[in-house]
């Protein structure tokens, strides 16, 4: 079967991105996908400038041209801007072009205009890296969560300012100084003020508040307030009196009807969105069948972004033919790829763990314990003893290293033997998760 060819419109932070992993794991790709996926094109304004990144596609400066090539099956919009990609989506679009958008404000501005040319000409337009960059939120919220009625939702969805509140608390920078760093990342708008007055924030909420609630994307609707009037004091405050500062858009819908607000918001540190830092974002939805569900993940950068991208490329492809087999897949590839992997066996686990040992308070205990660990290759993190008072015997708090869990358990079962080990030794395995 032919590949399905895709133009760009843009190669900057997204559009390289897209180009990479649509090559790096072209395989993998053409395994969910069903059809090998070739980037044929891209349009920039410097030609000479995309030409280095050495992407083996041709490269123009008329993006019509893309939208017009009639060998292309898919036309990503990573340009930004408005009137200029709003004219050229829709001319893909009359030209039965499907189409990929990252562009959160041509959505959320034009969003219904575009949905009912694409509905009209049978193609599908797809946006998953226009909201919270990496995460895939809209199709949880779309597919995962279809059974429920959804109350309200609150997100950290810009990772600029993410990036620029973390920065300030944990490291006391100023304001402008990590803002020329998120823009030298790649994670910033081409006005960065769109993210540091909550713009940005705000054309992502309104195309949530469209697919958790079932309204039109209503852009001018949101209250929006940005954080460029957070200082560095502020941000040290909240933190000692255990809150975290986040710039977060909520939408939630009432008997009264629904609120849409972009503000910087204090969050006790104990919640999980609390502790969401950097250019990380993170979508808190509660609703009424499932609860709360929590989405996190990079909400910017290159390679974050297309992985956005290359899944909305990839359910286009999938929608192409109507045949039953060229659609989502039950278990995500397609079921003439699954391959047989080992499972490993748990003694191969490799992991750090945490150790608490009920021992005698009396010399050599630790050494005993210390030697067992050495003699079984366990590397030693932390030490932590603890005796509280009246008691007869210690608490020992053990973290070590990463190890194979046959060594791990070889030392738990001879520890566990000692005379002076008096109950039986807890074992919790600790993943860092990086
Ligand atoms: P960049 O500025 O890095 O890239 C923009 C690309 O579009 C460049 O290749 C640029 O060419 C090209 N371009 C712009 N205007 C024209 C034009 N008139 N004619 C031809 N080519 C043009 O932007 P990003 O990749 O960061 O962002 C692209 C889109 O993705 C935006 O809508 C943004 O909001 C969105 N987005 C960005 C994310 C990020 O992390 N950066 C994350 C999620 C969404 P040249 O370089 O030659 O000027
Ligand atoms: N400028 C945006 C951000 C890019 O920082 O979140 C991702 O949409």
């Amino acid at each position: 079967m032919n590949s399905v060819k895709v133009g760009l419109l843009g190669l900057g932070t997204v559009g390289q991105g897209t180009a990479r992993v649509l090559s790096d794991n072209a395989s993998e790709i053409a395994r969910r996908a069903g059809r090998h996926i070739q980037v044929v094109s891209a349009a920039v304004r410097d030609v000479e400038k995309a030409e280095a990144q050495g992407f083996n596609i041709t490269i123009l400066t008329d993006p019509q041209a893309i939208v017009d090539d009639p060998e292309i099956d898919i036309v990503c919009e990573l340009m930004g801007g408005i009137d200029l990609p709003l004219s050229l989506v829709l001319r893909a679009i009359d030209n039965g072009k499907h189409v990929i958008t990252a562009n959160k404000a041509l959505i959320a501005l034009h969003g219904n205009q575009i949905f009912a040319a694409a509905a009209k000409k049978g193609v599908t337009v797809a946006f998953e890296p226009a909201v919270a960059g990496g995460i895939p939120v809209i199709k949880a919220i779309r597919e995962g969560l279809a059974a429920n009625n959804i109350q309200w939702l609150a997100g950290i969805i810009n990772g600029t300012g993410n990036f620029i509140l973390t920065e300030m608390r944990n490291h006391g920078r100023d304001f402008e100084d990590v803002l020329a760093d998120a823009q030298a990342l790649g994670y910033a708008e081409a006005d960065p003020t769109f993210d540091v007055e909550g713009i940005d924030a705000a054309h992502k909420l309104s195309i949530l508040a469209s697919i958790a609630f079932g309204i039109p994307l209503q852009f001018d609707a949101v209250y929006t307030e940005g954080i460029s009037e957070i200082t560095s004091k502020d941000v040290a405050y909240a933190d000692e009196l255990g809150y975290s500062v986040k710039h977060l858009g909520i939408a939630r819908k009432s008997e009264e009807g629904v609120q849409m607000r972009v503000h910087p918001t204090l969050i006790p540190k104990s919640r999980l969105i609390a502790n969401v830092d950097g250019v990380m974002n993170a979508v808190l939805v509660q609703s009424d069948a499932v609860g709360p569900t929590l989405y996190y993940g990079a909400g910017a950068g290159s390679d974050a972004t297309a992985s956005a991208v290359v899944a909305d490329v990839i359910d286009v492809v999938r929608l192409l033919s109507a045949a039953p087999e060229n659609s989502v897949p039950y278990l995500a590839f397609q079921p003439n790829e699954l391959r047989d992997l080992t499972v490993l066996p748990p003694e191969k686990i490799v992991s750090a763990y945490y150790l608490r040992l009920q021992a005698e308070d009396k010399p050599g205990v630790m050494a005993d314990v210390t030697r067992i660990l050495a003699d079984q290759g366990v590397s030693l993190k932390s030490i932590l003893q603890k005796k509280p008072e009246g008691e007869e015997t210690a608490e020992v708090i053990l973290l070590t290293h990463r190890v194979e869990e046959s060594s791990m358990n070889a030392a738990i079962d001879q520890i566990g033997a000692l005379a002076t080990i008096t109950d039986k030794v807890q074992r919790i395995r600790v993943e860092a998760l990086d």
